[in-house]
């Protein structure tokens, strides 16, 4: 998938993520919410009453429209998470 990154941004070190089970190249520094938007990603999840996708809305943390699972722990904010290496993602919105 194209990187949608902004080509002249310093970056940290180049890490990888997995999301789904997938491999995703994000960089240190980045939050969870960063990197999967860089590959893609918008939607997080689907709300439990039914009213469609969800996904990034505010980016600070007050929402809480972002929620994934992060290394098994559901229900973290992908914006207010700094990605790891290794770090296991999982967005349930396909
Ligand atoms: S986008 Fe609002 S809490 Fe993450």
């Amino acid at each position: 998938m194209e990187d949608l990154r902004i080509q002249s941004v310093l970056r940290g070190e180049k890490i990888t993520i997995r999301v789904n089970g997938q491999p995703v190249v994000a960089y240190e520094g980045e939050s969870v919410h960063a990197a999967l938007l860089a590959a893609g990603h918008r939607v997080f999840r689907q709300s439990r009453n039914g009213a469609g996708a969800r996904g990034i809305f505010c980016g600070m943390g007050v929402c809480y429209e972002c929620l994934v699972t992060i290394n098994g722990v559901p229900n973290r904010r992908a914006c207010m998470c700094p990605v790891e290496d290794g770090m296991e993602v999982v967005i349930h919105g396909q």
